[in-house]
């Protein structure tokens, strides 16, 4: 992220951190400790609520729109079970199309990773064309079907819309978008200060974790395990258990104190930067998260395949391209210390250790202290959303 001049909004919740820092002012400190019940992490049931009341009901972010940044670009991905194909069309405008062939069903793009690019879509079965809009362009032997009306019978498309450079979507066909900046609540402002639309997309790592896609979320709403879990990577930025969070309705602000926050009690607030003196993270409901680095943004969605799988995808966005070798190297230095150092060498295991002993029965419940009240924020709002 680019460094951002502290407006009041900022300054606001600056001089909450420091006041946290100092006395630990935050209502947090006024909660009891909660449980979390395992069942809701292995249990089928459970589950298939999730995929029919969450992620088939609300606008879901597939990531950033400028991965497909070259007319013709053709990205297939499964999401939640849905086979999914985002173009870039021609004239520049994203689609999402069901990666499902009309004719007969097949797939029409089965390599799924790296966006390609393609003039068409041409189905590998019987070879029916499709623009990359979704149209449908060529039937081989088309004397064979009489009454097909080309025009009726393109790729079925979802409903999706750009913002902040991030393409959302609906995975029901049938269902239509709400109004994204209601539904984004304060997380659409923020965002917009953030500069998230004009990020330009760098590198994407992509995998499947054998945990449940909340142990995910939680892990990102927590200050607490930061300087132990990571003590040897980025746990020394920061300082021991300090942040301040506000809901924004299902969505949580969360400011994290780096080892430099202390500094801005020295500065006038006009210098007091997101970039050297916090962190701040966004959790989008109900399976986003927006990490504002330093001098990056790492997006992650999570998709969950099964009650212990989930689709882990990693986007890393940059204020603006590298300009020479040396800030490739920066940034791919940086990509690979997150990426591979951090989330995939110690976040994600602990998650998929986690749901290995969930299973196993040792804990009836699960100790949810002060420091991780986010955790019962996120679980009263699946609530809300499940009932
Ligand atoms: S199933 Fe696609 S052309 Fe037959
Ligand atoms: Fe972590």
């Amino acid at each position: 992220m680019t460094t951002m001049a502290a407006e009041p909004y900022w300054q606001n919740i600056f001089q909450r951190l420091l006041g946290e820092m100092d006395r630990r002012t935050s209502p947090d400190w006024q909660a009891d400790e909660a449980s979390l019940d395992p069942a809701i992490y292995i249990d089928r049931n459970r589950f298939e609520q999730e995929q029919a009341r969450l992620f088939r009901r609300l606008p879901l972010c597939l990531g950033p729109a400028d991965q497909l940044r070259e007319p013709g670009s053709v990205m297939a991905r499964e999401i939640c079970g849905v086979p999914l194909l985002v173009t870039r069309t021609r004239e520049g405008a994203i689609k999402v199309l069901l990666n499902v062939c009309r004719h007969r069903g097949a797939r029409l793009v089965v390599e799924e990773g790296e966006p390609c690019r393609r003039q068409s879509l041409v189905c590998p079965y019987h070879g029916w064309a499709y623009r990359l809009d979704g149209t449908l362009a060529g039937v081989p032997r088309a004397e064979a079907f009489p009454t097909l009306d080309k025009h009726l019978t393109g790729l079925r498309e979802l409903p999706s819309v750009v913002r902040h450079g991030m393409i959302w979507a609906m995975l029901d066909p049938a269902a239509s978008l709400p109004d994204m900046a209601s539904f984004l609540n304060g997380v659409d402002d923020d965002l917009d200060a953030a500069a998230l639309g004009s990020h330009c997309f760098y590198r994407q790592s992509t995998s499947r974790r054998a945990t449940n896609w909340k142990l995910i979320v939680e892990a990102f709403l927590e200050i607490y395990h930061v300087t132990r879990l990571h003590a040897g990577t980025i746990g020394p930025f920061f300082t021991d258990s300090v942040s301040v969070s506000d809901p924004l309705g299902p969505h949580i602000r969360f400011l994290a104190a780096r080892d430099r926050t202390k500094e801005i009690r020295d500065l006038p607030p006009e210098r007091w930067t997101l970039s050297e003196h916090g962190t701040l993270v966004h959790y989008v409901f109900p399976n986003t998260i927006v990490i504002h680095h330093p001098d990056y943004v790492s997006h992650l969605g999570l998709f969950p395949i099964a009650p212990d799988e989930t689709l882990f995808v990693h986007s890393m966005l940059t204020p603006h391209l590298p300009g020479d070798d040396k800030a490739d190297a920066h940034w791919a230095r940086s990509f690979d210390l997150i990426d591979r150092g951090v989330f995939n060498s110690e976040d994600l295991p602990i998650c998929e250790q986690i749901q290995r002993g969930l299973a196993s029965g040792a804990n009836d419940r699960l100790i949810v202290g002060r420091l991780e009240q986010n955790l019962k924020r996120f679980h009263t709002s699946l609530d809300r959303a499940l009932n």
